[in-house]
């Protein structure tokens, strides 16, 4: 699929675009007469007054993400699609990205070939508009055939133009340009968090990393068991005992070309997948949706990709997955025992189901040994986390309030909402082990807090830190906006976004 922009204005584009798909965007309710009153003559000129009597018999009442198609035998274009915007006041970049999706949406449905797109930026700029709009028209429109015997080619547009953008066409062009680094990584991530687990391996994500290593020139390093034993991995190791799978520890690096002022670890959560140990996941618990439990190592490896694409200037990235399984065996941890971490704390297990914060310790310990600025890490951590902030927004817990500050903007810029939720010091209580230097698991209230501050535990203290929980958006039943129905690849423009600005802190 190729992106391009047409350097006209809205009502020309609509009063003359040659393709044979047209999306035009139309405000339920408009704040004054400016885009919709140009957007509207520019329909009724083209396409006559019946134009807006065939919306009204329709009931078209212009509401977010609705659509109508209208077939035009003969005549070019030959399919019209309007979308509903919502209210005028309302509008916004998560708004436009609703829109280019359920349009795209439409215009495949329709078979359309050469497909344009008419919709208004209003305040925002018109580069953002144009990424935004370009990756809601891809993303939503990937499919996953992979374990399909008999695929049905998707009928994809050959061509998306963006019409009416207006701006400085060769900033839009530059944004335009990231569009496919980007989207490939949140396709990665889609593809590796949806293959089941016993196509998922460790093995297999250590393959994968391998590969992103000699597409893009990133360094690639695996440690293997032994050497997780030799730098005294307790955590991450006493969580693979119980599964046949060797564990693989995965580190990739990015140098840019010119040298970097700034250094940071993403590190993700690589449960392959998640039974719950001897504290066996039962039924209503979603055991059969734990393949999902390695979605922030997608994220992470899907943003490698990315930024090998990318090539950013002054920040180098490592990329680290501590990758397992959580299963039952006569080897697998028991419930009780006491696990020494790298760094020399001892951890009582009082659930093995809190499996993803021992191998994120680990990781997290041999992370901060890289003489870092920042390191964040992703997790499918929590239920917890679920209740709490539900499937469109992901957890962000941090030490610093600019590391926080920057993620939440580029969650925000990206489409990826996230919400800063606290590491309130007393709720370490919950995590005191009588015998050990803390349990595991702490109580059911403030699940997803307590995880967190076990995190922080084994990051240096003057390290800026995130955590992002991503439980409850790393997979959607019904898919939503820009995400078909399954793995959403949530975090990989987040992540991209705020390396790209320079990783802030
Ligand atoms: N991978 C799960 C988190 C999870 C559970 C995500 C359900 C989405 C849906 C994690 O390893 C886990 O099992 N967490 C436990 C922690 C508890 C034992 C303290 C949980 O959330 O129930
Ligand atoms: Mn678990
Ligand atoms: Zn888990």
């Amino acid at each position: 699929m190729q992106f391009r922009c047409l350097p006209q204005d809205l009502g020309n584009a609509i009063a003359s675009w040659e393709g044979d798909g047209l999306v035009v965007g139309l405000f339920a309710e408009a704040k004054a007469l400016g885009h919709q009153a140009t957007t509207h003559q520019a329909l009724v000129q083209r396409f006559g007054p019946e134009l807006l009597e065939r919306l009204e018999q329709r009931r078209f009442k212009a509401k977010p993400g609705a659509s109508i198609c209208i077939e035009r035998l003969g005549a070019k274009p030959q399919t019209l699609i309007l979308v509903g915007l919502g209210n005028e006041d309302q509008w916004d970049l998560d708004r436009l990205r609703q829109a280019g999706a359920a349009g795209a949406k439409a215009a495949v449905a329709a078979g359309v070939g050469q497909l344009g797109l008419a919709l208004p930026t209003g305040e925002i700029p018109a580069e953002a508009a144009g990424q935004a709009m370009a990756e809601a028209v891809r993303l939503s429109l990937f499919q996953d055939q992979r374990f399909k015997s008999e695929s049905e080619a998707p009928n994809l547009p050959s061509e998306v133009c963006l019409l009416g953008l207006g701006g400085d066409l060769k900033e839009i062009n530059r944004a335009l340009e990231a569009v496919d680094a980007i989207c490939s990584g949140v396709e990665l991530a889609r593809e590796l968090v949806a293959a089941p687990p016993n196509v998922a391996t460790p093995q297999h994500l250590a393959d994968t990393a391998s590969q992103i290593a000699q597409d893009f020139g990133l360094q690639y390093q695996v440690l293997e068991r032994a050497d997780c034993q030799a730098l005294g991995m307790g955590a991450f190791l006493g969580v693979t005992q119980g599964s046949d799978l060797p564990p693989k520890f995965i580190h990739l690096t990015y140098r840019p070309q010119g040298g970097s002022s700034r250094r940071v670890a993403l590190v993700g959560k690589g449960l392959t997948f998640d039974s719950g140990g001897y504290n066996l996941k039962t039924a209503g618990s979603q055991i059969e949706m734990m393949k999902f439990d390695m979605g922030g190592s997608g994220a992470v490896l899907g943003a490698a990709r990315a930024i090998g694409q990318l090539q950013p200037e002054g920040v180098e990235v490592h990329f680290i997955v501590a990758s397992c399984e959580n299963m039952v065996s006569g080897g697998a941890m028991h419930p009780g025992d006491i696990l020494t971490a790298s760094n020399g704390k001892t951890i009582e297990i009082n659930n093995t189901d809190a499996e993803g914060r021992l191998t994120l310790a680990d990781a997290l310990v041999y992370a901060c040994k890289l003489d870092l600025d920042a390191v964040v890490d992703l997790a499918t951590l929590t239920g917890a986390c679920l209740i709490a902030l539900g499937e469109e927004i992901a957890g962000l817990w941090s030490s610093s309030d600019g590391l926080a500050a920057a993620l939440l903007g580029a969650g925000d810029s990206s489409g990826e909402p996230l919400w800063r939720m606290p590491l309130r010091p007393s709720y370490k209580q919950g995590l005191k082990s009588s015998i050990a230097d803390m349990k595991n698991t702490g109580p059911r209230p403030g699940g997803s807090i307590t995880a967190a501050l076990f995190l922080q535990d084994f990051v240096s203290p003057n390290l800026p830190w995130a955590h992002l929980d991503i439980a409850g958006t790393a997979w959607s039943d019904k898919g939503r906006g820009m995400d078909p129905a399954g793995a959403t690849g949530f975090g990989v423009r987040t992540l991209v976004h705020w390396v790209c600005q320079g990783a802030a802190t």
